[in-house]
Formats: structure tokens, C-alpha cells, sequence
């Protein structure tokens, strides 16, 4: 305005100048100002004081940073959005764009073979998680959401789990009767079932509310969800038994990705890589430093397992593998298992 004043007037060259002015007012308001970034709304289920929250915290701060603020990341922690079952279909509609759902959670997408993950006692290490994540396993895993309109980003981890309950879980017996909370994988239905359990899907977002209401009687969880959906609360034990990994697969709306300049996508796909690294160095601190506040709490008895005791455990636990081989494919369970012993 204060420009155009100045340089408009009543003689011809003033017109000219006049139109000049138009001209360019309009191409700046056609372009996209800097005050009106491309935002990518991030949902996920748990506490932003996790490892996902923080990893996904640390994306939001590289990827803003990397692409000079013409894109925001918008995250939503808790459920706030989305809760496990509505998520995946949000994506897929629009209504976000970006999630990082636990691989136990893909079977919706008709990709029940990311429930791998899941079967008891699978990873001998962290490293053998790595080799099956980083190698061709991960890479397939991830190629196979492009036809279901989705790009897999990166995995991330959260770690190994605990099982809770109302009474002490020492041996496989323990298990029997126990309603436990799972999350919605047939994989870990199985594992429930081969200790005797009664598995319940229930949402992440239901699941503190199911244990205190005696709608189940237990659960398992890693100690950072535990802690932060103050789940000791209501259990009065918990078995560090590390029999299940959990880890996450971030994921975005493939029309929305493709879409981006591509010099954004590359300086987002950089702050992937680096908030992947940031999320999974600090997973593992996290998970003990929540196992120790909730010792200090002092609500939950938690127990270590005997060899013995946790022989057991992998005994009740070994047919599961069998169990799911159809459903996860025989070819892929044969691949984990070499790729997790190399
Ligand atoms: C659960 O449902 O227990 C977990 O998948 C939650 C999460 O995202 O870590």
C-alpha cells in the first residue's frame, strides 16, 4: 500500500508504475509467503515423553530447521486426533499425514506380515533387531505400503516388554485365566494364548482405564508406556521377561509426500535419518530411566526371571512361530530367523 501510494500518480508513467506495482503485488500474493508453510500434521497414541514423543519431537525440530520453516510439523500426541483403530484410515484419507504406529498395528492394511515383530523371543539382541530392520526384511516391509497409498519412512525403536499383572508372573502357569490387554496383532493373541491367557484388543488409549476398571487383569507393555500411562498404578506386578519387542514404523500420506518440491522432501527425508538415530540412541535410557522411577514409586513388585523360569517361558512360547507361519509366511519367518542368528 504505502509502496504504491508513493509511486502512483496522475500522469502516464505514474499509470505504468501503478501497473507495475499491481503486477508484482499479485505475483507475491500468488506465491507462498514464508508465513504460510506447508504443515504435515504427526499423529501418534502415546505420552510425547517417550521414545516416539521425543523422536518425534526431535523430526519436528530438524525438519522445521532443514527446510527454513516452509514446513511445519504439527504433532499430536495421546490419541488427541486418533486412537490405534482410526489412525491408519485418517492417513489414508488425508486426515493427517503422518503416523508412527506400533508393527504390530499393519494388519488393517492387509500387511499382516509386519506382526514378526511380535512373535516371543525373536531378537536375541538389538543388534539382530537392526539386521532384520535395516536389511532386506525392513526394506520389503516398508516397499509393500506404496500400493496401500502410504511411504514407509523409517523404524523406530522402543524396546523390549514387560508383562503386568495382579499377581506375580513366574511360569507360564501363572498366565492361566489372566484377561491380558494386547495390542490388536494376531501374533500376540497366539502368544497370550499359548501361556494360557485370555488376550483383549484394546486401543493404547483405553488400555490404563481397562486395567484399573478390572476389565483386564493385565498387560505388556515396554516400561517407558508403562510409566508414562502411569499403568504401575494399577498392577501390582510386572515381570521384566523382555519376551517382545516393540518398535514403530513411521509412515505418511503417499499423494501428500509425493506432491512436496523435491528439495523438501530431501531435507525431510535427511531429518528422518537423523531423528531416526536421535530416537533409537535414546530409547533404550529412556525405558530404564521409566523402569526406575516406577521401582522408586514403589506401586509394582518387579521380577527377573531364572534361567529356568524363562526357559519355560520360550518352551510355552515356541509353537507360536508354527502357529503364525501361514499367516506371517514361512519364507519370511525362515528369513528373520537367519537374519536374527547371523
Ligand atoms: C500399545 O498399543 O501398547 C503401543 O503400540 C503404544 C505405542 O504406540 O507405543
Amino acid at each position: 500500500m504505502v509502496l504504491q501510494a508513493r509511486i502512483a500518480g496522475p500522469s502516464r508513467r505514474g499509470g505504468l508504475a501503478a501497473l507495475v506495482v499491481a503486477i508484482v503485488a499479485v505475483a507475491f500474493a500468488a506465491a507462498p509467503a514464508a508465513a504460510d508453510p506447508i504443515v504435515l500434521r504427526f499423529s501418534h497414541v502415546v505420552a510425547p515423553d517417550t521414545p516416539k514423543g521425543k523422536g518425534a519431537e526431535k523430526f519436528k525440530e530438524l525438519a522445521e530447521a532443514a527446510t527454513g520453516g516452509r514446513v511445519r510439523i504439527e504433532i499430536h500426541p495421546n490419541s488427541e486426533l486418533y486412537k490405534d483403530k482410526e489412525e491408519l484410515e485418517a492417513l489414508q484419507l488425508g486426515a493427517v499425514e503422518m503416523l508412527a504406529p506400533s508393527l504390530a498395528k499393519f494388519a488393517p492394511l492387509g500387511l499382516p506380515e509386519f506382526e514378526i515383530f511380535d512373535l516371543p523371543f525373536a531378537f536375541p539382541s538389538p543388534k539382530a533387531l537392526d539386521r532384520v530392520t535395516e536389511g532386506p526384511i525392513g526394506r520389503t516391509l516398508l516397499a509393500r505400503l506404496k500400493d496401500r497409498g502410504i511411504v514407509g519412512l523409517a523404524f523406530w525403536d522402543n524396546g523390549f516388554k514387560l508383562m503386568s499383572a495382579d499377581r506375580p508372573l513366574r511360569r507360564p502357569e501363572d498366565f492361566r485365566g489372566l484377561r491380558m490387554r494386547i495390542q490388536a496383532s494376531r501374533v500376540l493373541e497366539a502368544q497370550m494364548r499359548a501361556l494360557g491367557a485370555v488376550p483383549q484388543a484394546i486401543d493404547f488409549a483405553d488400555a490404563r482405564r481397562a486395567l484399573e476398571t478390572g476389565l483386564v487383569d493385565g498387560t505388556e507393555n515396554t516400561p517407558s508406556n508403562m510409566a508414562t500411562q502411569k499403568m504401575d498404578e494399577v498392577q501390582r506386578y510386572a515381570t521384566l521377561s523382555d519376551h517382545g519387542y516393540l518398535g514403530y514404523a513411521v509412515i505418511v500420506n503417499q499423494k501428500v509426500w509425493e506432491a512436496l518440491p523435491a528439495d523438501l522432501r530431501a531435507a525431510l527425508e535427511r531429518a528422518m535419518r537423523e531423528a531416526t538415530v536421535y530416537a533409537d540412541g535414546i530409547a533404550r535410557a529412556e525405558n530404564e530411566a521409566a523402569l526406575a522411577a516406577m521401582i522408586a514409586a514403589g506401586h509394582t513388585t518387579f521380577l527377573r526371571l531364572t534361567p529356568e523360569e524363562r526357559a519355560a517361558w520360550v518352551a510355552a512360547l515356541e509353537p507360536v512361530r508354527a502357529e503364525m507361519a501361514s499367516r506371517l509366511g514361512p519364507a519370511l519367518i525362515a528369513e528373520l530367523r537367519r537374519a536374527a542368528a547371523e
